[in-house]
C-alpha cells in the first residue's frame, strides 16, 4: 500500500502536466496492475459491471479511453466482448496493454475535446480511472461525445473532487441540458482505495449514459 500511496502522490502532484503526467506513468506501468488490484480499488468491477447490463451485443465495438495496462478490457475480454480498441498518451502503460492480446487497436492518444479518431465510430466508450483531477479534463466529455454513435453507450468512473472541485459538474449539467446524452445509470459512491488511511478521503461514483 507504501508504494501504491507514493505513485499516487507523485502523480497528483504533477498537476495534469501532461509529459510529467506520460513519464510517470511510463515508469510506473511495470508494477501497476498489481498495485491497483491489490487495492481493492472497485472501480473496474463496477464498470464492467455496468457494460455488462448496458451494452448486450458481445460484437459491439468499444473504446476504453485512457485504457492504462488493459485492465478495463483484459476483464471486458473475459466477459465475452472482444471488438475493443485503447487509447492512452502513456507508451509504458500500452506497451504492458499491447502483450494482454486483447485489444484489436491501441492508439497513442490524449482524450480532450477533439480526439484524431473518427466520429461516431463507436458502439460503446468506456473510462475507468480517467476522469480525475489531474488526468482528463471535463472537456474530456465532449470528446467522448463525439467518438460514440448515436444511440451509443458511454460508461465511466469520476471521482467526487473532480465533480466538485475541477468543473465535471458544470460539464455534466451542460450536456444534460443540451440533450448530447441521458442518464441510464449511476452506481452508489464508493471508496476508491478502501485500504488506505491516507487516500481514505477519495470517493468515486461509476455512471452510464446514452448518446442522443
Ligand atoms: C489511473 S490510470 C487508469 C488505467 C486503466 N483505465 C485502469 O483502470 O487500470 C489513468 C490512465 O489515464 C491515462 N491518462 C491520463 N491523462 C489522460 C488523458 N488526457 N487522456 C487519456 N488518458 C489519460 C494515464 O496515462 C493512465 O494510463
Amino acid at each position: 500500500m507504501d508504494e501504491l500511496e507514493t505513485w499516487l502522490e507523485r502523480v497528483y502532484q504533477a498537476d495534469g502536466e501532461r509529459k510529467t503526467l506520460d513519464a510517470l506513468y511510463d515508469e510506473w506501468a511495470g508494477d501497476y496492475d498489481q498495485q491497483l488490484w491489490a487495492s481493492g480499488n472497485p472501480y473496474i468491477a463496477i464498470a464492467t459491471g455496468m457494460v455488462g447490463r448496458h451494452v448486450r451485443d458481445f460484437d459491439a465495438r468499444i473504446l476504453d479511453v485512457g485504457c492504462g495496462t488493459g485492465n478495463m478490457a483484459q476483464v471486458l475480454h473475459q466477459m465475452g466482448y472482444h471488438n475493443l480498441e485503447g487509447l492512452d498518451p502513456s507508451s509504458g502503460m500500452l506497451a504492458v496493454a499491447q502483450r494482454k492480446e486483447v485489444y484489436e487497436q491501441l492508439h497513442q492518444l490524449y482524450l480532450d475535446s477533439q480526439v484524431d479518431l473518427p466520429d461516431a465510430h463507436y458502439d460503446a466508450v468506456v473510462a475507468a480511472g480517467v476522469l480525475t483531477h489531474g488526468h482528463a479534463p471535463p472537456e474530456s466529455l465532449d470528446g467522448i461525445i463525439k467518438l460514440t454513435r448515436s444511440g451509443g453507450i458511454i460508461v465511466f468512473s469520476l471521482s467526487t473532487i473532480a465533480h466538485d472541485e475541477y468543473g465535471f459538474k458544470q460539464k455534466i449539467a451542460e450536456l444534460d441540458a443540451t440533450g448530447h446524452w441521458e442518464k441510464l445509470d449511476q452506481s452508489l459512491m464508493f471508496r476508491t482505495y478502501p485500504f488506505s488511511d491516507k487516500e481514505a478521503h477519495l470517493r468515486h461514483w461509476v455512471l452510464a449514459y446514452r448518446k442522443c
